[in-house]
This record gives C-alpha cells, sequence and structure tokens, in this order.
C-alpha cells in the first residue's frame, strides 16, 4: 500500500514537471509494465520492478526529439508487413558431417589436451577446432578444459555447461575423446603447466594455423611424449584450405554434437514456455504463441570505457570511464583522442539501450512487443535501461521469467547463465544483437543453419550518421531504418576466404535443395 502511494506521487510531481504527452505514454508504460503479466508471484521476484518504482532518475535522453516523435505516434502505427516472418531461406539446409563420411583411425597418435579461455561462445569454438585438430593428427582427445574467465570468473567445467555422454556419443564415429588421461599421463594437468615451463606444452600455435602447421609442429611431439598440451588455443585453426569434411566436422560438433546439459536446458526451455504463454497481446492477438523477440546488449562498463564515447551520463560517468581507461589501459586507448562527434561520425561508438530502443521502433516493433533481454549486466544499471524499458514495457530477463529458486543453482555462474540465453535467444522468432561478439556470431550461425531464422544485423555505421543528424523527422528516420536494414534480416550469406565458419556456416555446413555447394 505504501509503495503504491508512492508511485502515485511521484507520478504525479513527474506530471507537473514535464510534457503531458510524453508523460502520459510513460504512465501507461509504467502501468504495462506493473500489471502481472506472468502469475503474480513470478513476477515478484523481477528485479526490474522495484528499479521502475525507486530508482526512477532518467539519464538525460540523447534523442529526446525522436524519443518524443515517435512515442507521439507509435500507438497509431501498425507493425509492417512481414515483421516477424522468416527471410527466404533461398533452399539452404543443415548439412553436417554425414555418418557414412565418419572414419575413426584404428591406432592413436597419443593425447591432444586443450585448455579454454574466454566466455562460452569463444570456448565452443574452441572445443569444435579441438576436435577437428584431434581428427587432423589421429589423436585422442581429452575433453577440454574451461580456464577460468578473468571478467567474468565463473569456473563451470564442460561438464557444468555441455552434456557430455551426448558429445562423447555423437562424435564416436569420428575422433576419440576421454574424459581422463591413462594413469600414465595422469601428471599432465592444468597445474602442472602453470607453474613453469613444460617440454610437453605447445605455446607458440600461430592464429589461425593451418593443419600442416599441427602435423609439422605438435604431431613429432606426440609421438614421442605420447601427450601435448596446445594452450593457448582459441583461434587457432584456418578457416581456409581446409578439406571439406574437416569442415563438415567442425558444423557436427558446433550444431550437433554440442548441447547443454539438461538442467540449464530444462530452465531454458521453461522460460520460453512462459514467454510463449504469457497472457499479454501479441502482434497476432494469438495468445497460445506470442511470439518473441531476443534482445542481447552487451554494453558493460569496460566496453563503454574502451570506446571513449559520451553516453549522456553526465560528468560523473565521463569521469568514471576516463579513470577506467587510465587504471586499465594506462591512457593507451587511441579512441580517447577524439571528440565524442568524430568518434560518432566515424561510427564507433556502441549503440545505448536507448539507441537500441529507438531502432527497435523504428523498424516497427510496437509497444506490446515480448522482448527477451539477454544481457549479463548494463553498464549505468536500471537507469540506463529506462528509455528501452518504457518503449517496451513487455521485456523480460530470467530474472522475470523464472524464480528465485530456479535460478539459485546458476547464482554467480556467468557461463551457465549465458547458456540459458543462448537457449532462450536461439528459439526466438527474432534475435537482435546490439554489438558484433562472440555470442551474436555463434547465434547468428546457428539460427543460420536452424532453417535461417530471423537475425536482425544492425548497420552500425548507418546507425551512427542516422543518430548525429539532427534534422531527420521520425518518418523520415524511421524509413532510413527499415530501407537500410532490408537485407540485414538474417539471409544467407555466403562465408568468404577469410571469414570464421562460427559466424557464416554456409556454405561449408549447409547444402542448397539440390546439392552442396563444395560439390558443384
Ligand atoms: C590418420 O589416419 C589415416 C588413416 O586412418 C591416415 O590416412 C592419415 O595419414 C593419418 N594421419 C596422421 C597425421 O597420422
Ligand atoms: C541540417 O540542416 C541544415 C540547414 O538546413 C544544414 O545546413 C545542415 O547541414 C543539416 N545537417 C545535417 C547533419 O544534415
Amino acid at each position: 500500500m505504501a509503495k503504491s502511494r508512492g508511485v502515485v506521487r511521484r507520478v504525479t510531481s513527474l506530471m507537473v514537471r514535464k510534457d503531458g504527452v510524453k508523460l502520459l505514454t510513460m504512465w501507461m508504460a509504467m502501468v504495462v509494465a506493473a500489471l502481472p503479466v506472468l502469475t503474480p508471484s513470478l513476477f515478484s521476484a523481477s528485479s526490474w520492478e522495484t528499479s521502475l518504482f525507486s530508482e526512477w532518475e532518467p539519464p538525460t535522453a540523447r534523442h529526446g526529439a525522436l524519443l518524443d516523435s515517435l512515442q507521439k505516434t507509435r500507438l497509431l502505427e501498425t507493425e509492417p508487413e512481414g515483421l516477424w516472418d522468416r527471410p527466404d531461406s533461398g533452399g539452404w539446409m543443415p548439412c553436417a558431417r554425414r555418418e557414412e563420411e565418419s572414419s575413426r583411425p584404428a591406432v592413436s597418435n597419443g593425447y591432444l589436451q586443450v585448455f579454454l579461455e574466454g566466455g562460452l561462445n569463444q570456448q565452443r569454438m574452441g572445443i569444435c577446432d579441438a576436435v577437428v585438430v584431434a581428427k587432423i593428427l589421429n589423436a585422442t582427445l581429452l575433453l577440454p578444459h574451461f580456464d577460468v574467465n578473468p571478467v567474468w570468473k565463473d569456473s563451470s567445467s564442460f561438464a557444468d555447461i555441455f552434456d557430455v555422454e551426448h558429445f562423447l556419443e555423437s562424435l564416436k564415429l569420428d575422433v576419440e575423446i576421454v574424459t581422463e588421461l591413462p594413469r600414465e599421463f595422469e601428471w599432465s594437468t592444468r597445474e602442472y603447466y602453470a607453474t613453469g615451463y613444460r617440454a610437453t606444452r605447445v605455446k607458440n600455435a600461430p592464429v589461425q594455423a593451418s593443419p600442416e602447421w599441427y602435423i609439422t609442429n605438435v604431431l613429432p611431439l606426440m609421438q614421442s611424449s605420447g601427450v601435448v598440451a596446445v594452450a593457448p588455443f582459441s583461434h587457432r585453426l584456418a578457416f581456409n584450405d581446409l578439406p571439406a569434411e574437416i569442415q563438415r566436422l567442425r558444423c557436427k560438433v558446433n550444431f550437433e554434437a554440442l548441447r547443454f546439459v539438461p538442467s540449464i536446458n530444462r530452465l531454458g526451455n521453461i522460460m520460453v514456455e512462459r514467454l510463449r504463454q504469457s497472457q499479454a497481446r501479441n502482434v497476432d492477438g494469438d495468445a497460445k504463441n506470442p511470439k518473441y523477440l531476443a534482445l542481447h546488449l552487451r554494453f558493460d562498463k569496460d566496453m563503454a570505457a574502451h570506446s571513449a564515447c559520451d553516453f549522456g551520463g553526465g560528468k560523473a560517468e565521463r569521469l568514471a570511464l576516463a579513470k577506467y581507461r587510465s587504471v586499465v589501459w594506462q591512457g593507451r586507448v587511441s579512441n580517447a583522442l577524439l571528440s565524442d562527434k568524430e568518434l560518432r561520425d566515424k561510427g564507433k561508438c556502441p549503440m545505448t539501450p536507448e539507441e537500441v530502443g529507438i531502432m527497435l521502433a523504428a523498424l516497427g516493433f510496437g509497444h506490446e512487443t515480448r522482448v527477451y533481454l539477454a544481457s549479463y549486466t548494463v553498464y549505468g544499471g536500471s537507469a540506463r535501461m529506462e528509455f528501452l524499458r518504457t518503449l517496451f514495457p513487455g521485456m523480460n530477463t530470467k530474472h522475470t521469467l523464472a524464480t528465485a529458486e530456479e535460478l539459485q543453482p546458476f547464482e554467480g555462474k556467468a557461463s551457465q547463465l549465458a547458456a540459458i540465453d543462448y537457449l532462450v535467444s536461439l528459439q526466438s522468432d527474432i534475435f537482435f544483437s546490439a554489438s558484433r561478439g562472440n555470442m551474436h556470431n555463434s547465434l547468428a550461425a546457428h539460427r543460420t543453419y536452424l532453417n535461417v531464422r530471423k537475425t536482425i544485423k544492425p548497420d552500425m555505421n548507418l546507425m551512427a550518421r542516422l543518430f548525429t543528424n539532427n534534422n531527420l523527422t521520425w518518418p523520415e528516420f524511421r524509413r532510413s531504418v527499415i530501407e537500410g536494414h532490408r537485407n540485414r534480416m538474417g539471409q544467407v550469406t555466403l562465408r568468404q576466404p577469410t571469414q570464421s565458419i562460427y559466424t557464416y556456416p554456409a556454405p561449408d555446413c549447409m547444402c542448397t535443395t539440390r546439392r552442396s555447394i563444395t560439390e558443384i
């Protein structure tokens, strides 16, 4: 009771201070957001419900004029036709390694061990490469070791995230994989390699090394010592000039052998179900299977500081980011030499949550759109998210979709939480990522592989130009965004020679209805 009286007072005082139309929309947004969209008990676990009421201190909108006019017209606009449709697949279908091309060498040349750094998606690529390098060397692969990430501080192992049994079963005809080394090599542990020079460790694998490099530099050592540890191993296998069946093995690992453990799958699927079952109006007015958009936002302090852009948080924010730069990079951030305007003109500033919201609205996503927010932390916290939430009150996170008890086993485990986000994003009708990192690339690839699901790839340069041009009216802005993204909806684009097979799965992992491109 006390809480709701406070809300009314606050809203009233805002009403007096600011212009009526905008406030009315915000007020409506707050009311809609406060409705128990899901069951009341789930909703009370939400972390952003409280932030809406208790931390209502809007940061300055960088694009106030756009926000104003979009909020005035938005409720009258209808969604463009085909907004939720899948792009034309062009006849492309999944085509990973087939059983008949699988063969396992009769003798193993020794054991291959790798230590994988980075977050979930970087480790995922490392696993695929490790299987393939073991194949190239006719080696036996030890289940890859995950290093603790200095940023996310997650000590989850392979088996905490991926279903080991399924992994071994899927690849049993291709590569021998073991979960532990035999007794005679028990000494070859992560700790052993951490404490000094070791003859059985290969430290100098070049980035995008060729198969021949492994045959020349790793195989002899493996044959003489029985075991070799390759670390660092991230991005240590080329994308070019590999036999087609080797590429297809990479695809098979990535899209078929890697499956999350049942506990992650279970919670992810429950969350998808709740998103789709929620009572909120959806675009088709179809309450049984509402569509949802998964939004991946990466807007953390590290990234904000490194970009050296001004994000509208005022002097305190500018000083905080400058301090972070001086501590972490000792002032060696070349962007910091440019003005905010120069950076924006060059398209070097990541989109803020506010800009992401405006862009989605420009594409035609209405107020009632179900949004799943896949994010770890957002720099600036709930205040930074306010405009986006006002535009999309039907926004959900893990915390609004799952209870505290359901999330408890994953608490503090960044990679496992990222796996849940991955699963919910993979199954979404539309995936939109505001940054081109590993999460974006992995999901874009996986969604292409699975039937060419819609994935919106923002054109950062275009968006920067549009956001710095203060002369544009909302209809002009809207038209430019829609035009500029017509061909960025997840249509199949073929991998170019230097590009990653983990971002562009066609043609290596896919065939057209007629035949595989690689056979043409
Ligand atoms: C691996 O085994 C296959 C046959 O099973 C053989 O043709 C190939 O040369 C071997 N490669 C290496 C590096 O031992
Ligand atoms: C905005 O309009 C003014 C006057 O019409 C023009 O001089 C200016 O170049 C325009 N700015 C942009 C960014 O288009």
